[in-house]
């Protein structure tokens, strides 16, 4: 049986996992409408990950003998100036994202859950995954800077890793 504790905490991690898939959602409704296909692309597929995140969670949950709940969320932002604040709002989610699931891991060394701790290092390894994509596309925008032919190419790059990157995960 879980932990009453962990089972809130692993609750609230399914709220992280749905905001996160929402949210990049958002965005690649607005890169869809903004011509930018590459990008839209990428946050699409980033969104369907997203919301495997909240599944695994989900179960683990229930197999565990817990109850995994739909969470409650507000509307992610509709509107984004350009693709840099895009990929640096995604770098600052997924910052609090990984502060919630180290938090997550302490709690189950406190507790002595092993199993639940166990089950999150897949989470852990994931987050170091994401930071460094979304500081790495940030980098690259940062070179592009205003430069018009740049981000066109940037965004038909994006279309290309998509589709390498697509059923990795
Ligand atoms: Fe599943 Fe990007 O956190």
């Amino acid at each position: 049986m879980l932990d009453n504790k962990i089972e809130k905490l692993l609750n609230h991690q399914i709220e992280l996992e749905f905001e996160s898939s929402q949210y990049y959602l958002s965005m690649a409704s607005w890169a869809e409408k903004s011509g930018l296909n590459g990008i839209s692309a990428f946050l699409y597929t980033q969104a369907d990950e997203e919301r495997v995140h909240m599944l695994k969670l989900f179960h683990y949950i229930n197999d565990r003998g817990g109850h995994a709940l739909v969470p409650t969320i507000g509307a992610p932002p509709k509107e984004y100036k350009d693709a840099r604040e895009v990929f640096t709002k995604v770098l600052q989610h997924e910052q609090i994202v990984t502060k919630e699931i180290n938090d997550l891991v302490d709690t189950c060394l406190k507790v002595k859950d092993y199993t639940t701790h166990n089950f999150l290092q897949w989470y852990v390894a994931e987050q170091i995954e994401e930071e460094r994509q979304a500081q790495t596309l940030i980098d690259k925008l940062d070179l592009i800077g205003t430069d018009k032919g740049g981000m066109y190419l940037f965004d038909r790059d994006m279309e290309t890793f998509v589709s390498k990157d697509a059923g990795k995960k």
